[in-house]
Protein backbone atom coordinates (compact mmCIF):
# COMPACT_ATOMS: atom_id res chain seq x y z
CA UNK A 1 0.00 0.00 0.00
CA UNK A 2 1.10 3.35 -1.03
CA UNK A 3 1.49 4.88 2.38
CA UNK A 4 0.66 8.65 3.31
CA UNK A 5 2.03 8.96 6.60
CA UNK A 6 5.24 7.38 8.16
CA UNK A 7 5.29 6.70 11.60
CA UNK A 8 7.49 5.85 14.54
CA UNK A 9 6.69 4.59 18.14
CA UNK A 10 7.19 6.14 21.43
CA UNK A 11 9.99 3.84 21.71
CA UNK A 12 11.91 5.67 18.57
CA UNK A 13 11.54 9.03 20.13
CA UNK A 14 14.80 10.47 19.88
CA UNK A 15 16.42 10.57 23.21
CA UNK A 16 19.07 13.36 22.56
CA UNK A 17 18.95 16.68 21.03
CA UNK A 18 21.28 17.62 17.98
CA UNK A 19 23.32 20.91 19.14
CA UNK A 20 25.16 21.90 15.75
CA UNK A 21 27.69 24.75 17.54
CA UNK A 22 30.62 22.01 16.90
CA UNK A 23 29.54 21.10 13.47
CA UNK A 24 29.50 24.92 12.40
CA UNK A 25 32.04 26.40 9.52
CA UNK A 26 33.24 28.84 11.77
CA UNK A 27 32.91 29.88 15.49
CA UNK A 28 30.09 31.55 16.25
CA UNK A 29 30.35 35.76 17.19
CA UNK A 30 30.05 35.88 21.10
CA UNK A 31 26.87 37.89 22.16
CA UNK A 32 27.81 41.13 23.95
CA UNK A 33 26.78 42.63 26.60
CA UNK A 34 24.20 45.97 25.71
CA UNK A 35 26.34 48.58 28.21
CA UNK A 36 29.99 47.21 27.90
CA UNK A 37 30.07 45.67 24.69
CA UNK A 38 32.41 42.84 25.76
CA UNK A 39 31.17 39.43 25.39
CA UNK A 40 28.84 38.14 27.89
CA UNK A 41 29.56 35.57 30.63
CA UNK A 42 27.07 32.90 32.26
CA UNK A 43 26.76 35.24 35.12
CA UNK A 44 25.58 38.32 32.99
CA UNK A 45 22.97 35.74 32.05
CA UNK A 46 22.24 34.62 35.28
CA UNK A 47 19.66 37.14 36.58
CA UNK A 48 17.03 35.83 33.86
CA UNK A 49 18.12 32.09 32.22
CA UNK A 50 18.71 29.03 34.65
CA UNK A 51 22.49 27.90 34.39
CA UNK A 52 21.28 24.53 32.72
CA UNK A 53 20.12 26.81 29.81
CA UNK A 54 22.87 28.93 29.80
CA UNK A 55 25.40 26.02 29.53
CA UNK A 56 23.33 24.51 26.51
CA UNK A 57 23.86 28.09 25.01
CA UNK A 58 27.23 27.59 24.31
CA UNK A 59 27.74 24.00 24.91
CA UNK A 60 30.19 22.50 22.03
CA UNK A 61 28.82 18.99 22.96
CA UNK A 62 27.06 17.20 19.79
CA UNK A 63 24.34 15.68 21.44
CA UNK A 64 22.87 16.53 24.47
CA UNK A 65 20.11 14.23 26.90
CA UNK A 66 16.59 14.72 26.28
CA UNK A 67 15.72 14.82 30.31
CA UNK A 68 13.42 11.78 31.07
CA UNK A 69 10.49 14.19 32.57
CA UNK A 70 10.81 16.39 29.29
CA UNK A 71 10.14 13.10 27.08
CA UNK A 72 7.54 12.03 29.16
CA UNK A 73 5.69 15.32 28.11
CA UNK A 74 7.04 15.62 24.25
CA UNK A 75 4.98 11.79 24.02
CA UNK A 76 1.74 13.16 24.48
CA UNK A 77 2.24 14.11 20.85
CA UNK A 78 5.49 12.98 19.80
CA UNK A 79 6.19 11.38 17.99
CA UNK A 80 4.70 13.41 15.03
CA UNK A 81 3.75 11.96 11.51
CA UNK A 82 5.84 12.68 8.68
CA UNK A 83 3.01 12.57 5.74
CA UNK A 84 3.47 12.17 2.20
CA UNK A 85 1.20 14.89 0.44
CA UNK A 86 0.15 13.01 -2.55
CA UNK A 87 -2.85 14.77 -3.30
CA UNK A 88 -1.06 17.99 -3.51
CA UNK A 89 1.57 16.41 -6.26
CA UNK A 90 -1.33 14.99 -8.02
CA UNK A 91 -2.53 18.92 -7.69
CA UNK A 92 1.00 20.23 -8.75
CA UNK A 93 1.10 17.50 -11.44
CA UNK A 94 5.11 17.06 -10.53
CA UNK A 95 7.08 14.26 -10.15
CA UNK A 96 8.37 15.53 -7.07
CA UNK A 97 7.78 13.60 -3.96
CA UNK A 98 6.41 16.22 -1.33
CA UNK A 99 6.78 15.22 2.44
CA UNK A 100 6.19 17.20 5.21
CA UNK A 101 6.96 17.47 9.10
CA UNK A 102 3.16 17.54 10.96
CA UNK A 103 3.64 19.76 13.80
CA UNK A 104 0.69 20.91 14.34
CA UNK A 105 -0.42 17.81 16.05
CA UNK A 106 1.27 19.33 19.31
CA UNK A 107 -1.31 20.37 21.89
CA UNK A 108 -0.91 24.08 21.25
CA UNK A 109 -1.09 23.70 17.60
CA UNK A 110 2.83 24.32 16.75
CA UNK A 111 6.51 23.11 17.12
CA UNK A 112 6.79 25.96 19.86
CA UNK A 113 6.18 23.17 22.75
CA UNK A 114 9.36 21.40 21.75
CA UNK A 115 11.42 24.27 23.42
CA UNK A 116 8.55 25.52 26.45
CA UNK A 117 8.40 22.50 27.60
CA UNK A 118 12.52 21.57 27.74
CA UNK A 119 12.88 25.48 29.18
CA UNK A 120 9.91 25.42 31.67
CA UNK A 121 11.53 22.36 33.10
CA UNK A 122 14.89 23.55 33.52
CA UNK A 123 13.81 26.60 35.17
CA UNK A 124 11.59 24.49 37.38
CA UNK A 125 14.84 22.76 38.80
CA UNK A 126 16.36 25.78 39.16
CA UNK A 127 13.47 26.69 41.82
CA UNK A 128 11.84 29.09 39.52
CA UNK A 129 8.50 29.87 40.32
CA UNK A 130 7.20 31.81 37.52
CA UNK A 131 8.36 32.57 33.77
CA UNK A 132 7.79 35.98 31.96
CA UNK A 133 7.63 36.20 28.31
CA UNK A 134 6.61 37.84 25.45
CA UNK A 135 4.05 36.76 22.38
CA UNK A 136 2.96 38.34 18.75
CA UNK A 137 0.22 36.18 17.82
CA UNK A 138 0.00 33.92 20.62
CA UNK A 139 1.48 30.65 19.55
CA UNK A 140 4.72 31.07 21.71
CA UNK A 141 2.25 32.23 24.83
CA UNK A 142 0.16 29.26 24.27
CA UNK A 143 3.11 26.80 24.08
CA UNK A 144 4.75 28.25 27.20
CA UNK A 145 1.38 28.70 29.20
CA UNK A 146 0.93 24.94 28.36
CA UNK A 147 4.46 23.82 29.78
CA UNK A 148 3.92 25.95 32.92
CA UNK A 149 0.99 24.41 33.78
CA UNK A 150 2.23 20.68 33.50
CA UNK A 151 5.54 22.07 35.80
CA UNK A 152 3.43 23.96 38.33
CA UNK A 153 5.28 27.05 37.08
CA UNK A 154 3.56 30.67 36.93
CA UNK A 155 3.48 31.73 33.85
CA UNK A 156 3.22 36.00 32.61
CA UNK A 157 2.77 37.01 28.87
CA UNK A 158 3.08 40.21 27.24
CA UNK A 159 1.10 40.02 24.31
CA UNK A 160 1.75 42.32 21.37
CA UNK A 161 -1.17 44.81 21.67
CA UNK A 162 -2.61 44.49 18.27
CA UNK A 163 -2.83 41.04 18.38
CA UNK A 164 -4.08 40.86 22.28
CA UNK A 165 -7.33 42.46 21.02
CA UNK A 166 -7.44 40.90 17.27
CA UNK A 167 -6.65 37.46 18.13
CA UNK A 168 -8.26 36.82 21.49
CA UNK A 169 -8.39 33.16 20.88
CA UNK A 170 -4.99 32.29 21.65
CA UNK A 171 -5.42 34.40 24.68
CA UNK A 172 -8.39 31.76 26.02
CA UNK A 173 -5.91 28.95 25.46
CA UNK A 174 -3.19 31.27 27.55
CA UNK A 175 -5.92 31.52 30.44
CA UNK A 176 -7.16 27.83 30.40
CA UNK A 177 -3.85 26.90 30.99
CA UNK A 178 -3.17 29.71 33.65
CA UNK A 179 -1.22 32.11 32.41
CA UNK A 180 -1.40 36.06 33.22
CA UNK A 181 -1.41 37.98 29.97
CA UNK A 182 -1.01 41.92 29.06
CA UNK A 183 -1.40 43.95 26.02
CA UNK A 184 2.45 45.29 25.61
CA UNK A 185 3.45 47.63 25.46
CA UNK A 186 1.85 48.22 29.39
CA UNK A 187 2.46 50.44 32.47
CA UNK A 188 3.78 47.54 34.24
CA UNK A 189 7.57 48.13 33.37
CA UNK A 190 9.81 50.73 32.75
CA UNK A 191 10.41 50.15 29.15
CA UNK A 192 6.96 49.90 28.61
CA UNK A 193 5.97 53.27 30.40
CA UNK A 194 8.95 54.51 28.39
CA UNK A 195 7.42 53.51 24.86
CA UNK A 196 3.89 54.59 25.90
CA UNK A 197 5.24 57.40 26.50
CA UNK A 198 6.95 57.97 23.08
CA UNK A 199 4.32 56.51 21.01
CA UNK A 200 1.07 56.17 23.13
CA UNK A 201 -0.83 54.93 19.83
CA UNK A 202 1.62 52.14 19.34
CA UNK A 203 -0.02 48.53 18.15
CA UNK A 204 3.16 46.92 20.00
CA UNK A 205 5.40 44.82 18.43
CA UNK A 206 7.67 41.55 19.20
CA UNK A 207 11.03 43.84 20.35
CA UNK A 208 8.70 45.97 23.08
CA UNK A 209 7.42 42.98 24.41
CA UNK A 210 10.68 41.58 24.99
CA UNK A 211 11.50 44.36 26.64
CA UNK A 212 9.30 44.44 29.27
CA UNK A 213 9.51 40.55 29.99
CA UNK A 214 12.99 40.98 30.42
CA UNK A 215 12.81 43.48 32.67
CA UNK A 216 9.78 41.52 34.32
CA UNK A 217 12.57 38.79 34.76
CA UNK A 218 15.48 40.58 35.73
CA UNK A 219 13.50 43.10 38.87
CA UNK A 220 12.35 39.64 40.21
CA UNK A 221 14.19 36.77 41.67
CA UNK A 222 11.85 34.43 41.69
CA UNK A 223 11.19 35.04 37.85
CA UNK A 224 13.13 33.90 34.87
CA UNK A 225 12.86 35.10 31.35
CA UNK A 226 12.02 32.45 28.63
CA UNK A 227 12.60 33.15 24.59
CA UNK A 228 10.72 31.20 21.72
CA UNK A 229 13.17 31.73 19.04
CA UNK A 230 16.80 33.18 18.11
CA UNK A 231 18.88 31.96 20.83
CA UNK A 232 20.68 28.98 20.79
CA UNK A 233 19.06 26.68 23.43
CA UNK A 234 16.16 27.08 21.48
CA UNK A 235 17.35 25.75 18.23
CA UNK A 236 18.70 22.70 19.96
CA UNK A 237 15.42 21.47 21.72
CA UNK A 238 13.64 22.15 18.28
CA UNK A 239 16.14 19.77 16.96
CA UNK A 240 13.35 16.83 17.63
CA UNK A 241 12.13 17.70 15.02
CA UNK A 242 14.48 16.72 12.30
CA UNK A 243 16.15 14.26 13.99
CA UNK A 244 12.42 12.56 13.76
CA UNK A 245 12.25 13.41 9.86
CA UNK A 246 15.66 11.53 9.42
CA UNK A 247 14.50 8.56 10.94
CA UNK A 248 11.13 8.56 8.89
CA UNK A 249 12.99 10.02 5.60
CA UNK A 250 15.19 6.64 5.80
CA UNK A 251 12.36 4.66 6.90
CA UNK A 252 10.54 5.38 3.81
CA UNK A 253 13.72 5.21 1.47
CA UNK A 254 14.18 8.36 0.92
CA UNK A 255 17.05 11.47 0.91
CA UNK A 256 15.81 14.64 1.21
CA UNK A 257 16.81 16.99 -2.00
CA UNK A 258 15.26 20.04 -0.79
CA UNK A 259 14.73 21.01 2.84
CA UNK A 260 12.36 24.10 3.60
CA UNK A 261 10.86 25.98 6.34
CA UNK A 262 9.33 29.52 6.88
CA UNK A 263 11.58 31.82 9.46
CA UNK A 264 10.47 34.11 12.09
CA UNK A 265 13.06 33.79 14.93
CA UNK A 266 14.73 30.70 12.97
CA UNK A 267 13.89 27.93 15.65
CA UNK A 268 10.98 25.76 13.22
CA UNK A 269 13.32 25.63 10.80
CA UNK A 270 16.56 25.36 12.71
CA UNK A 271 15.17 22.39 14.79
CA UNK A 272 14.02 20.84 11.33
CA UNK A 273 16.73 21.20 8.93
CA UNK A 274 20.27 21.39 11.56
CA UNK A 275 20.66 17.70 11.95
CA UNK A 276 20.81 17.24 7.58
CA UNK A 277 23.47 20.33 7.56
CA UNK A 278 26.49 18.19 8.65
CA UNK A 279 25.47 15.91 5.62
CA UNK A 280 25.47 18.68 2.99
CA UNK A 281 28.81 20.06 4.87
CA UNK A 282 30.41 16.05 3.96
CA UNK A 283 29.13 16.83 0.26
CA UNK A 284 25.43 15.85 -0.08
CA UNK A 285 23.64 17.39 -2.67
CA UNK A 286 20.87 19.09 -0.70
CA UNK A 287 18.94 23.03 -0.99
CA UNK A 288 18.05 24.30 2.42
CA UNK A 289 15.88 27.27 1.43
CA UNK A 290 14.72 29.66 4.48
CA UNK A 291 11.52 31.46 3.37
CA UNK A 292 10.32 34.96 5.28
CA UNK A 293 7.72 37.10 4.16
CA UNK A 294 8.64 40.31 1.74
CA UNK A 295 7.26 42.66 4.57
CA UNK A 296 9.77 41.04 6.98
CA UNK A 297 13.10 40.50 4.37
CA UNK A 298 15.40 39.72 7.56
CA UNK A 299 17.87 37.88 5.66
CA UNK A 300 17.55 38.71 2.16
CA UNK A 301 17.14 42.34 2.68
CA UNK A 302 18.86 43.04 6.75
CA UNK A 303 22.25 44.14 7.61
CA UNK A 304 24.57 41.12 8.99
CA UNK A 305 25.50 43.72 11.64
CA UNK A 306 25.30 43.40 15.85
CA UNK A 307 21.74 44.29 16.72
CA UNK A 308 19.64 44.15 20.16
CA UNK A 309 17.14 41.67 20.60
CA UNK A 310 14.38 43.89 21.68
CA UNK A 311 13.64 47.66 21.11
CA UNK A 312 15.34 49.40 24.27
CA UNK A 313 18.75 47.94 24.84
CA UNK A 314 18.63 45.74 27.35
CA UNK A 315 19.43 41.98 26.08
CA UNK A 316 22.58 41.30 24.33
CA UNK A 317 23.43 42.20 21.38
CA UNK A 318 23.59 39.46 18.49
CA UNK A 319 25.24 39.36 15.49
CA UNK A 320 22.63 38.65 13.47
CA UNK A 321 21.00 39.77 10.16
CA UNK A 322 18.37 42.28 11.07
CA UNK A 323 16.02 45.33 9.98
CA UNK A 324 17.13 47.23 13.07
CA UNK A 325 15.67 46.89 16.65
CA UNK A 326 13.36 49.39 16.04
CA UNK A 327 11.94 47.80 13.02
CA UNK A 328 7.69 48.07 13.55
CA UNK A 329 5.91 45.54 11.28
CA UNK A 330 3.45 47.17 8.80
CA UNK A 331 -0.23 46.54 10.35
CA UNK A 332 -1.66 45.13 6.84
CA UNK A 333 0.96 41.75 7.21
CA UNK A 334 -0.93 39.04 8.04
CA UNK A 335 1.54 36.63 7.75
CA UNK A 336 3.27 36.36 11.25
CA UNK A 337 6.82 36.11 10.58
CA UNK A 338 7.58 39.84 12.23
CA UNK A 339 10.84 39.46 14.44
CA UNK A 340 13.25 42.06 13.76
CA UNK A 341 16.35 39.58 13.52
CA UNK A 342 16.59 36.26 13.29
CA UNK A 343 18.42 32.77 15.02
CA UNK A 344 22.49 34.09 15.07
CA UNK A 345 23.11 30.46 14.15
CA UNK A 346 20.74 30.64 11.48
CA UNK A 347 21.95 33.66 10.15
CA UNK A 348 25.55 32.57 10.32
CA UNK A 349 24.83 29.41 8.21
CA UNK A 350 23.08 32.25 5.67
CA UNK A 351 25.90 34.18 5.43
CA UNK A 352 28.17 31.31 5.07
CA UNK A 353 26.06 30.23 2.00
CA UNK A 354 25.00 27.11 3.13
CA UNK A 355 21.45 27.72 3.89
CA UNK A 356 19.14 29.92 1.13
CA UNK A 357 17.00 32.68 1.67
CA UNK A 358 13.86 33.55 0.18
CA UNK A 359 10.93 36.07 0.57
CA UNK A 360 7.25 36.16 -0.43
CA UNK A 361 4.26 38.35 -0.66
CA UNK A 362 1.49 37.63 1.12
CA UNK A 363 -1.10 36.53 -1.40
CA UNK A 364 0.92 34.53 -3.33
CA UNK A 365 1.87 32.68 0.23
CA UNK A 366 -1.77 32.48 1.12
CA UNK A 367 -3.03 31.14 -2.49
CA UNK A 368 -0.61 28.10 -1.96
CA UNK A 369 -2.00 27.46 1.51
CA UNK A 370 -5.74 27.51 0.34
CA UNK A 371 -4.34 24.81 -2.38
CA UNK A 372 -2.92 23.05 0.64
CA UNK A 373 -6.11 22.95 2.94
CA UNK A 374 -7.78 21.87 -0.53
CA UNK A 375 -6.01 19.03 -1.43
CA UNK A 376 -4.25 17.97 1.85
CA UNK A 377 -6.98 18.95 4.56
CA UNK A 378 -4.93 20.60 6.84
CA UNK A 379 -5.08 24.50 7.19
CA UNK A 380 -1.46 25.83 7.42
CA UNK A 381 -0.68 28.42 9.83
CA UNK A 382 -0.32 31.75 7.83
CA UNK A 383 3.84 31.27 8.64
CA UNK A 384 3.47 27.82 7.68
CA UNK A 385 2.01 28.57 4.61
CA UNK A 386 5.47 30.28 3.37
CA UNK A 387 7.26 26.96 3.69
CA UNK A 388 4.41 25.69 1.82
CA UNK A 389 4.75 28.35 -0.90
CA UNK A 390 8.31 27.68 -1.49
CA UNK A 391 7.71 23.60 -1.73
CA UNK A 392 5.00 24.45 -4.50
CA UNK A 393 7.10 26.73 -6.43
CA UNK A 394 9.84 23.72 -6.01
CA UNK A 395 7.67 21.02 -7.28
CA UNK A 396 6.84 22.92 -10.02
CA UNK A 397 10.00 23.51 -10.97
CA UNK A 398 10.14 20.10 -11.50
CA UNK A 399 7.49 19.76 -13.29
CA UNK A 400 8.71 21.99 -15.87
CA UNK A 401 12.46 19.91 -15.73
CA UNK A 402 10.90 16.26 -15.34
CA UNK A 403 13.14 15.62 -12.09
CA UNK A 404 11.64 13.53 -9.12
CA UNK A 405 13.23 15.68 -6.55
CA UNK A 406 12.43 14.95 -3.03
CA UNK A 407 11.04 17.73 -1.19
CA UNK A 408 10.27 18.18 2.85
CA UNK A 409 8.53 21.40 4.12
CA UNK A 410 8.53 21.98 7.89
CA UNK A 411 4.91 21.85 8.62
CA UNK A 412 5.11 24.21 11.65
CA UNK A 413 1.56 24.84 13.05
CA UNK A 414 -2.19 24.78 11.92
CA UNK A 415 -4.54 28.03 11.64
CA UNK A 416 -7.39 27.06 13.08
CA UNK A 417 -6.79 31.03 15.35
CA UNK A 418 -5.63 32.58 12.27
CA UNK A 419 -9.04 32.49 10.71
CA UNK A 420 -9.83 35.98 10.11
CA UNK A 421 -6.19 36.25 8.17
CA UNK A 422 -7.81 33.88 5.81
CA UNK A 423 -11.23 35.79 5.76
CA UNK A 424 -9.25 38.92 5.02
CA UNK A 425 -7.29 36.52 1.92
CA UNK A 426 -10.31 35.93 0.84
CA UNK A 427 -12.06 39.30 0.29
CA UNK A 428 -9.16 39.91 -1.28
CA UNK A 429 -8.87 42.72 1.76
CA UNK A 430 -4.06 41.47 1.79
CA UNK A 431 -2.20 44.08 0.22
CA UNK A 432 0.90 42.86 -0.91
CA UNK A 433 3.39 44.87 0.76
CA UNK A 434 7.03 45.50 0.12
CA UNK A 435 9.18 46.85 3.00
CA UNK A 436 10.77 49.86 1.41
CA UNK A 437 14.58 50.50 1.45
CA UNK A 438 14.56 53.35 2.72
CA UNK A 439 12.68 52.16 5.73
CA UNK A 440 14.92 49.45 5.89
CA UNK A 441 18.23 51.85 5.26
CA UNK A 442 16.53 54.30 7.93
CA UNK A 443 15.98 51.58 10.62
CA UNK A 444 19.32 50.43 9.58
CA UNK A 445 20.90 53.41 11.09
CA UNK A 446 20.30 52.78 14.84
CA UNK A 447 22.42 49.85 14.85
CA UNK A 448 24.87 49.79 18.15
CA UNK A 449 27.17 52.49 17.40
CA UNK A 450 30.82 50.68 17.72
CA UNK A 451 30.52 48.94 14.31
CA UNK A 452 30.42 51.94 12.49
CA UNK A 453 33.86 53.12 13.48
C1 LIG B 1 3.27 28.10 13.39
C2 LIG B 1 4.49 28.96 13.46
N1 LIG B 1 5.47 28.76 12.58
C3 LIG B 1 6.59 29.52 12.60
C4 LIG B 1 6.75 30.54 13.51
C5 LIG B 1 7.98 31.37 13.46
O1 LIG B 1 8.84 31.19 14.55
P1 LIG B 1 10.21 30.44 14.38
O2 LIG B 1 10.92 31.08 13.23
O3 LIG B 1 10.93 30.63 15.67
O4 LIG B 1 9.92 29.01 14.12
C6 LIG B 1 5.75 30.79 14.45
C7 LIG B 1 5.91 31.90 15.41
O5 LIG B 1 5.11 32.14 16.26
C8 LIG B 1 4.60 29.98 14.42
O6 LIG B 1 3.61 30.18 15.29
Amino acid sequence: MDAYKILLSEAEMPQEWYNIQPDLPRPLPPYLHPATGEPVGPQDLAPIFPMELIQQEVSQERFIPIPDEVRRIYQLWRPTPLHRARRLEAALKTPARIYYKNEAVSPAGSHKPNTAVAQAYYNKVAGIKRLATETGAGQWGSALALACNFFGLECTVYMVKVSYYQKPYRRSLMHIWGADVYPSPTDRTEAGRKILAQTPDTFGSLGMAISEAVEDAATHADTNYALGSVLNHVMLHQTIVGLETKKQLALAGEKPDVLIGCVGGGSNFAGFCFPFVPDKLKGQDLKIIAVEPTACPTLTKGAYAYDFGDTVGLTPMIMMYTLGHSFVPPGIHAGGLRYHGDAPLLCLLVHEGVIEARAYPQNPVFDAARLFAQTEGIIPAPETAHAVKAAVDEAGRCRETGEAKVIVLNFSGHGHFDLAAYDAYLEKKLEDYELPEELIKKALEDLPQFQKK
